[in-house]
């Protein structure tokens, strides 16, 4: 960018109202794959020809005789009758081409560490996990359990599940044993993947004696297999009965495997996200239209180019990492950077040191992780060299306008424009998203991508006018849309699909269009709280409160944080002789507050992070003894209470 394109565009920055518009320079633009935003979008108009076209991309065994089934809506089918395989495509076809040696993955961590992988390394690695994966007797359609790091490990795990047609079930490595334990007995999972600790912070995390404690728990589980992924374990002997090392796993095996023959309809991978009601989602997504949806909306997004060095800071315990970390970047057969720890050890530039070492060229990430960085100042992104970045991407919500700024600015030094991207664990892909030749509007992840449908509507389902906020709704069905619930048909319809007319998806979120078609995400319209970009319901967390003896009844809201988006504040009915602020036990040090911070973070993970715990005499319910949250969050928000006929007499 010149001169004058630069200062223009910090002038608009400086002005603005909320309202303005970024628009790209010429290197974008002449480096842009898609050169005409709105052409393309055009394109996906006939959402069946466009997404065949994308299918072409990949390497189909037998290719599909129908590209959309939807005669028993919602469980729609992509590519019926397609053959596939994602380890084939994402892996195998490279090797036989000039990306052989190119590097695959580029593992670093908060240490400094580092691990590449090329194409045929990795797909060596992969071929011998996949046959000892065979071995331990794991078949198609079995479901494998994962609780690892951000370790190349995961990724050749990962990918030898789905080369010999296993379901893989990553669970993040942050999450309590008790959710590890609920995640793994609900997909009876017979082989858990795990290591011995994760590096955060300039600390090792335990990750095993969570594993351990959950194990006492999980019948169904046969075998352990142990990553010595920090060097914890000298011995065999350290192993119980049924552990093994992942070293010792896969030696002697052969690193040649079959790929299974998966139908595009054939399940991928389970994933678990928080919703409404207690029990976790176990989010199930398919094989065919998935690798579509993953591999065009990478491509479109952030202008995939071979030479690119693109990283994703999602982990793969998430969808951000299965899609965009790990999935898409292979399928275009590109270089995928994944790193393990903190985005401020050893100090806050450790992120923008690995940009301008190894040259990163493409860094998506999320607003809460900019927000947290933004606090040490300009210091650190003047320390080090970020020219090679060309693109930035945001993820998980709604980004606020300073960090839109600071990342524009400072990261991208108003040269990169920053794709904000709107999706979720159930799309499976980007569903809102500009590419890099649009003009963008700081705050607003802009249109639908081509081939993606949406609608704001009121209650009924009727669309609302322009600047009229409403419910966010998918109005067509899209390839990479998660195909049901894990053993759960009856709340996948109940939640996503039965709420608006047929067909119309209900994503949960609240958002408006503006004038020129663009949306604003106004947060979510349910229950669901989201902290550092993470969804925790907020009945998961009542339930954490109850449990625990001093507590009769909870109530939770999402309390604004400017740094994690939202927190947790706790509305508490304790049982009699019981205050937050005295003792928790007769002769006891420990104040009742903080035990059961304790409690709640050893029942959900560092993930709920509590905010403020307020103990009250009453909870607003409505005449049938639900909790009405929505009472709590606007007299919070000191806020009309609104329609109040339902609530109970208290
Ligand atoms: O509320 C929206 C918010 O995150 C939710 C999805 O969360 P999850 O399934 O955990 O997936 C996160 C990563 C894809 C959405 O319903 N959200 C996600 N991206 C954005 C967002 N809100 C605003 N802007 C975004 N770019």
């Amino acid at each position: 960018m010149d001169k004058t394109e630069k200062s223009t565009d910090q002038q608009k920055l400086a002005n603005h109202n909320g309202d303005q518009v970024v628009s790209p320079n010429n290197k974008v633009i002449e480096r842009a794959i898609v050169k005409d935003w709105d052409r393309e979008i055009q394109k996906g108009e006939d959402i069946e020809k466009y997404w065949a076209m994308e299918a072409e991309q990949l390497d189909w065994f037998k290719k599909w005789d129908e590209v959309l089934d939807e005669s028993e809506k919602p469980y729609y089918k992509w590519f019926v009758g397609g053959k596939i395989n994602l380890a084939y495509n994402a892996i195998d076809r490279w090797i036989k081409t000039e990306k052989r040696n190119k590097i695959a993955i580029l593992y670093t961590n908060e240490r400094g560490d580092e691990i590449k992988l090329t194409y045929y390394e990795l797909y060596r690695e992969i071929n011998k996990m996949a046959n000892a994966l065979l071995n331990l007797g794991i078949k198609k359609g079995d479901t494998v359990s994962m609780y690892l790091p951000m370790c190349p490990e995961l990724v050749i795990s990962m990918l030898a599940c789905t080369k010999i047609g296993a379901v893989h079930s990553a669970i993040y490595s942050g999450l309590s044993s008790v959710a590890v334990v609920e995640r793994i007995n609900d997909i009876k999972s017979k082989v858990v993947i795990t290591a011995d600790g994760t590096y955060r912070r300039g600390k090792i995390i335990n990750l095993k004696s969570v594993i351990d404690e959950a194990m006492l728990q999980c019948p169904t589980v046969q075998t352990v297999v142990l990553v010595n992924h920090t060097g914890r374990y000298n011995d065999v002997a350290d192993l119980r009965g049924n552990e093994i090392f992942y070293e010792r796993l896969i030696e002697g095996e052969g690193d040649s495997c079959y790929n299974e023959v998966m139908d595009a309809e054939d399940p991928l991978f389970i994933l678990y996200t928080s919703g409404s009601t207690g029990k976790p989602k176990g989010v199930l997504h398919t094989t065919g239209g998935y690798m579509v949806g993953i591999a065009t909306t990478l491509r479109n997004v952030f202008d995939i180019h071979d030479n690119d060095l693109w990283w994703s800071t999602g982990d793969a315990g998430w969808i951000t990492g299965h899609s965009y970390t790990i999935y898409a970047p292979l399928l275009l057969g590109s270089t995928t950077l994944i790193y393990e720890g903190a985005p401020d050890f050893p100090d806050p530039g450790v992120w923008w040191k690995i940009v301008e070492k190894y040259g990163v060229t493409k860094f998506y990430t999320a607003p809460t992780a900019i927000r947290h960085l933004m606090r040490f100042g300009k210091k650190y992104t003047k320390l080090y060299n970020l020219d090679s970045l060309k693109i930035l991407g945001s993820v998980g919500e709604p980004i606020n306008y300073e960090a839109w700024k600071w990342m524009y600015e400072e990261i991208g030094k108003c040269r990169t424009p920053i794709m904000d991207t709107w999706w979720q664990t159930e799309t499976g892909m980007h569903m809102i998203a500009p590419m890099p030749v649009a003009d963008l509007k700081p705050g607003s992840a802009t249109k639908p991508l081509p081939g993606v449908n949406i609608a704001i509507v009121d209650e009924e389902g009727a669309e609302v006018k322009k600047g009229k906020k409403g419910y966010l709704v998918i109005t067509k069905p899209w390839p990479a849309m998660f195909r049901s619930l894990y053993n759960d048909e009856e709340r996948f319809e109940e939640v996503y699909w039965n709420h608006f007319p047929d067909g119309f998806y209900k994503t949960g979120d609240m958002a408006r269009m503006d004038e020129d078609g663009y949306i604003w995400i106004e947060g979510r319209s349910d229950d669901v709280l989201k902290i550092a970009g993470h969804r925790v319901g907020a009945v998961e967390v009542e339930s954490a409160f109850n449990s625990h003896p001093s507590v009769n009844e909870t109530a939770v809201i999402g309390k604004e944080d400017p740094v994690k988006g939202q927190l947790i504040k706790a509305f508490l009915i304790l049982n009699s002789g019981y205050d937050l602020d005295l003792p928790f036990k007769d002769g006891s040090n420990t104040m009742l507050r903080e035990e059961l911070k304790r409690h709640v973070r050893h029942s959900l993970g560092p993930v709920a992070v509590l905010g403020e715990m307020v103990s009250v005499d009453s909870l607003p319910k409505t005449k049938s003894g639900k909790i009405m949250r929505r009472i709590l969050k606007a007299k919070e928000a000191g806020e009309d209470l609104g329609d109040t006929s339902t609530l109970d007499d208290l």
